[in-house]
């Protein structure tokens, strides 16, 4: 399994594992809208045998300043539980790290992300729309995150979803 930057030629395939891995469009459409406004920041894929079996997206947030929200991953459902999902977020949090961004924010369960090091605590300064149980954030730099909190906010295609 190879994990490599997403390129225009993948788009298709990208659109058909997400699709399966959440087993809905909703999620696959906000992908390419992501792509399609310059909200995605890098997307890395999965690749094995030469099939797309996995796929993350990092997009930036409006607020606070040097933040990504990591969203969606997704994994073809024959191949979850195998650790595509978590080599993705691994090898997605290190470019995020050699990048330069302070900070990324997701929505997920903790009992899968806080392995990565993102945690509830992290992300509680943060006024956020979503349920403050399953918000979490992960440092990337010493302070990267303000202690004073502020606003968590998406990228705008994010919003349109409720
Ligand atoms: C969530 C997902 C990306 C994880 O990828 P994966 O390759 O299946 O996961 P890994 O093999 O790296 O990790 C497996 C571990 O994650 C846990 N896990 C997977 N999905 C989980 C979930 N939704 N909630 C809690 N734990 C979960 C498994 O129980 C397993 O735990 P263990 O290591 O303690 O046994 C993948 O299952 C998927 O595409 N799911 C459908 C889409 C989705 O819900 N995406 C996440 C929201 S953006």
């Amino acid at each position: 399994m190879n994990i490599r930057p997403e390129t225009d030629a993948d788009k298709e395939a990208v659109y058909d594992v997400v699709r399966a891995a959440f087993d809905q469009v909703m999620e696959a459409d906000l992908v390419d809208q992501l792509k399609g406004n310059g909200d995605s920041v890098f997307s890395l894929v999965a690749e094995k045998e030469g099939e797309i079996i996995g796929h993350i997206l990092f997009s930036r947030m409006q607020s606070p300043e040097g933040a990504l929200g990591l969203a969606p991953v997704s994994v073809l459902p024959a191949h979850q539980g195998s650790g595509i999902g978590s080599a993705l977020i691994r090898e997605g949090l290190k470019r995020a790290t050699d990048a330069g961004w302070k900070a990324v924010f997701l929505l997920g369960e903790p009992a899968y992300y806080s392995r990565f090091g993102f945690s509830v605590d992290a992300a509680l300064p943060f006024e956020t729309l979503y349920p403050v149980q399953y918000f979490m954030a992960l440092e990337l730099t010493t302070g990267g995150l303000s202690a004073g909190g502020g606003a968590a906010v998406y990228a705008e295609p994010f919003l349109e979803l409720g």
